[in-house]
C-alpha cells in the first residue's frame, strides 16, 4: 500500500514504525527528522486539504492515516472521502467528540454513559448561577475549555477563588475561542488509564489498554501536559473491568454516534478514571491515538497494522488484522524541554541518539528538527524513549538507561514513570 500519514509527533513516529515494511511505502507530513528515516517526504508546503489531494492523487495514495486532532476537526477525512480517498480518521462531526467537551458530555448524559456529573455554561451566564452549581458540587471542582486546546484546557480548582479566577480567565480568551464555552464537572477519585478501539463504526478491536503520566511532575504534581509517560498493559485494568467498559462505555458510545448520525470510525481514545470499587467513568473521549499511549502501545501489536487501519478506513473491520503480544509490558519515557508546557528554550544539539543498547530500545522523534547536519530539539516533548521486555520493571529499566545516554541542554523527564503500577509488583 501507498501511505500518507499526517503528523510530526512521536505517535505518527511510531504509527510509521508499524506501517512500515516492504509491501508498504509511506510518505509523511509534516514529519520530523525520525520519522524521514522510516518514511518519504512529500512536496506539501502547508495543510491544505486540497494540495493533499493534489499529493494523493499524484502519488496513488491508499490510504491516509490523520494522527492529530486538528485537521479531524477541520474536516479533513470529509474533504478527501468526498474524492474517494480512503482515510483513517472519523469526520467532523464524529470528532465533536473530542473537539467539543459540551458535545461530548452531553451526548453521554443523553445515552446514559457513566462520566462526572457536570453542566456547562458559557459567558453570557450569570456569575451568581455559575457559583451556586460550583457549590452544588463541592470542591476540588474541574472546568475544562469546550474546544480543543492541546490537552491543556483542564483546570483542577481546589477553592471558591481559584474557581472564580480560572473562569474569569477561560472566558476573557485564555484559550481563545476554545474557551468561550466551559464544561464544569466533578472532581473524580480513581486512576485513570486509557483504552484505544480501532472501530469501522458499529465493530471494533481493542488494543491492550496504556496509563499515561499527565502531570509535569514527580508524583504527579504540578501543570497537566501532553503526557509524561506511558506504559502498556495498564494493571489496574483487569478482564472483569474491561468487560464492563466495553458494555457500559464503548459500545453504548457507538451506538449513540450512529444513532447521532455521526458514526464514528477510526480511533477512539477512552480515557477512563477507575474508582476503588473498580467503577469506571468516563473522563474525556479522543478522536484519535493517544500521545504518548500509543508508543507503548504499539510494542504489543503484531499483525498487518496497516490493514487494520484500511479496513477501519473503509468501514469493513478486519479483526483478524493483528495480533495482541501476551504477557510482556511496554513503557515509554518523554524526553522534554525544561520549562515546558509553558516557556522553553529550543534549539540545542541532542547527543547520544545512535547509542547501541538493546534491540528492544526505540527512539521516537516528537519535537526535533534538523541543523547543520545534527538534530536539535524543536518543541515542548522531544523524544519519546521506549522498550517491551517481560516484565514493565525490566522495561522501564531499559528506557532509563537509554535515557543516561542521550543528552540536551535542558533536558527534562520524569523519573517514576510507572510508579503507581510498580508498587503494586507488576
Ligand atoms: P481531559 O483533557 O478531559 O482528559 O483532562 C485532562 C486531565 O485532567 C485528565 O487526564 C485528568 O487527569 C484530569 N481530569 C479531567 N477531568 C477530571 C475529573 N472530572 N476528575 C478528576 N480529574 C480530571
Ligand atoms: N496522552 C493524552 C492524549 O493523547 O490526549
Amino acid at each position: 500500500m501507498n501511505i500518507l500519514v499526517i503528523g510530526s509527533g512521536a505517535r505518527e513516529h511510531s504509527l510509521i514504525n508499524k506501517l512500515h515494511s516492504d509491501t508498504n511505502l509511506i510518505w509523511a507530513y509534516p514529519g520530523n527528522p525520525g520519522i524521514f528515516q522510516l518514511a518519504l517526504k512529500t512536496n506539501l508546503l502547508s495543510m491544505n486539504f486540497d494540495e493533499i489531494f493534489g499529493f494523493c492523487n499524484e502519488n496513488i495514495i491508499d490510504l491516509v492515516v490523520i494522527g492529530p486532532e486538528q485537521p479531524l476537526a477541520e474536516g479533513i477525512v470529509d474533504y478527501l472521502e468526498q474524492k474517494n480517498i480512503a482515510v483513517f480518521g472519523p469526520s467532523k462531526l464524529a470528532a465533536e467528540i473530542e473537539s467539543s467537551k459540551v458535545f461530548s458530555k452531553d451526548l453521554m448524559q443523553k445515552y446514559g454513559i457513566p462520566t462526572a456529573r457536570f453542566q456547562s455554561f458559557s459567558r453570557t451566564d450569570s456569575n451568581e448561577e455559575i457559583t451556586k452549581f460550583a457549590n452544588s458540587l463541592g470542591f476540588p471542582i474541574v472546568v475544562k475549555a469546550d474546544g480543543l486546546a492541546a490537552g491543556k484546557g483542564v483546570a483542577i480548582c481546589n477553592d471558591l477563588e481559584e474557581f472564580e479566577d480560572t473562569i474569569k480567565e477561560y472566558f476573557s480568551g485564555k484559550f481563545n475561542e476554545a474557551s468561550q464555552r466551559i464544561v464544569i464537572e466533578e472532581f473524580m477519585e480513581g486512576e485513570e488509564a486509557s483504552i484505544f478501539a480501532i472501530t469501522d463504526g458499529n465493530d471494533y478491536v481493542l488494543l491492550p489498554s496504556a496509563q499515561d503520566h499527565k502531570r509535569i511532575g514527580e508524583g504527579d504534581t504540578g501543570l497537566n501536559t501532553g503526557g509524561m509517560g506511558a506504559f502498556s498493559p495498564a494493571p489496574i485494568v483487569t478482564d472483569e473491568i474491561l468487560e464492563k467498559v466495553e458494555s457500559t462505555i464503548i459500545k453504548p458510545i457507538l451506538l449513540a454516534m450512529k444513532s447521532e448520525n455521526r458514526i464514528f470510525k477510526g480511533c477512539l481514545y477512552v480515557g477512563l478514571m477507575i474508582d476503588k470499587n473498580s467503577n469506571s467513568k468516563v473522563v474525556e473521549f479522543n478522536a484519535r491515538f493517544g500521545d504518548p499511549e500509543t508508543e507503548a502501545v504499539l510494542e504489543l501489536v503484531e499483525g498487518d497494522f496497516a490493514a487494520l487501519l484500511y479496513s477501519s478506513a473503509i468501514g469493513k473491520i478486519d479483526k483478524t488484522a493483528i495480533q495482541i503480544v501476551e504477557n510482556k509490558f511496554a513503557s515509554c519515557v518523554i524526553l522534554a524541554s525544561e520549562g515546558y508546557p509553558e516557556s522553553f528554550k529550543k534549539g540545542f544539539v541532542i547527543n547520544g541518539l545512535n547509542t547501541q543498547i538493546d534491540d528492544s530500545v526505540k527512539i521516537f522523534h516528537s519535537g526535533t528538527s534538523e541543523k547543520d547536519n545534527q538534530i536539535v530539539t524543536n518543541g515542548g516533548r522531544v523524544l519519546a524513549i521506549v522498550s517491551s521486555d517481560n516484565s514493565l520493571k525490566q522495561s522501564l529499566e531499559n528506557v532509563y538507561k537509554m535515557i543516561s545516554n542521550i543528552n540536551f541542554e535542558n533536558k527534562y523527564f520524569r523519573n517514576d514513570i510507572g510508579h503507581r503500577a510498580l508498587n503494586n509488583n507488576n
